[in-house]
């Protein structure tokens, strides 16, 4: 599969699905109360340049998330999945034995689109990823992508290994938390290493010094329940020391540098997507915050990301 064809296609399902959302958001709104949304959501995630976390509860805030950082995230885990099929997955691959990956703050999914693509260049057909995340409007819009995803690249002969992955990941399922994650998999509690799949602990740009603590105590309550699995964190510099906290201690530690991401450039549908939205706002009622929407949306941002791995004990 080609980089450029997938990156389209990823493009093409988020100007879609956002324009969707915004109509369904807007409804039963006025001018100035679309507006002030739009503001609302640019200052949440405001946050997510420093330490801060955006209100994840709001429908606003995930529609903003998944038309800027979403490309990059994407971007991220695939090039983390791409890695771990060269290095931990590779056994399981070749047996095409079934893995399971658990994301832990999955957000709109990223990590369920990466594994797709890099499952797929790998033929190995027995991957699912389950998510962990207490924010509705963020797994809902994430939902809303993946069948979307589904619907463009259905008919486009150079990703018809892609459909099938998706067809065959369709059991992915998505929780609120720990807990609701082992009452729908009460079987956890007796594990088998024979008789269950790989299981893999992964958390994505998902830590804050607001949820380090219940992001530590997931990760634990997994790793105890699942007999230590290979567990990934991955930030940017600016949290090393929330992640380090949350991991409780490493066996390794690598640099995710921008240049290095498998999708270059911009998202030509996505950023005229945006920029057109300020054409459908009163004229200068964002006021300094167009400057946020003015911005091509890239696949790629600095800080580098960095990722700690841990592995069965
Ligand atoms: C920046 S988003 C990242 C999403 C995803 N990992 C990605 O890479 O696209 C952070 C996510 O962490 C989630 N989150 C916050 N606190 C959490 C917690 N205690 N457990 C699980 N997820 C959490 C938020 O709801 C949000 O969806």
């Amino acid at each position: 599969m080609n980089n450029q064809i997938i990156a389209n296609a990823l493009d093409k399902t988020i100007a879609t699905v956002a324009e969707q959302e915004f109509s369904r958001l807007c409804r039963g709104l006025n001018g100035i109360q679309v507006v002030e949304q739009v503001a609302k959501a640019q200052d949440e995630l405001e946050k997510l340049q420093g330490r801060g976390s955006p209100d994840y509860n709001n429908e606003w805030v995930a529609l903003f998330y998944i038309t800027w950082y979403q490309p990059r995230q994407i971007n991220v885990a695939l090039a983390i999945l791409r890695q771990l099929y060269e290095d931990t997955l590779r056994k399981e691959m070749e047996d095409n034995y079934p893995v399971e990956i658990i994301d832990v703050g999955c957000g709109a999914l990223s990590v369920r689109f990466a594994t797709a693509i890099a499952a797929t260049e790998h033929l190995h057909d027995v991957i699912s990823v389950d998510g962990i995340d207490p924010s509705q409007p963020m797994k809902r819009i994430g939902e809303t992508l993946w069948s979307e995803f589904r619907a463009i690249i259905d008919g486009q002969p150079d990703l018809s290994d892609l459909l099938e992955t998706w067809y065959f990941m369709g059991t992915c399922e998505l929780f609120d938390s720990f807990d609701s994650y082992l009452s729908a998999y009460p079987e956890t509690l007796g594990y088998n290493p024979n008789r269950y799949p790989t299981f893999l602990l992964l958390t994505i740009h998902t830590v804050y010094d607001s949820n380090r603590l219940e992001i530590q105590e997931t990760l634990q309550n997994f790793r105890t329940y699942r007999h230590d699995c290979p567990t990934f964190v991955a930030c940017y510099p600016s949290k090393s020391d929330i992640a380090e906290s949350v991991i409780g201690g490493y066996d390794s530690h690598q640099r995710l540098e921008t240049r290095d991401l498998p999708l270059q450039g911009v998202l030509p549908k996505t950023t005229e997507w945006r920029e057109h939205l300020l054409d459908r706002l009163p004229e200068g009622s964002l006021g300094s915050k167009e400057y946020y929407l003015r911005g091509k949306v890239r696949w790629t941002a600095p800080p580098r990301t960095l990722i700690y791995g841990k592995e069965r004990s």
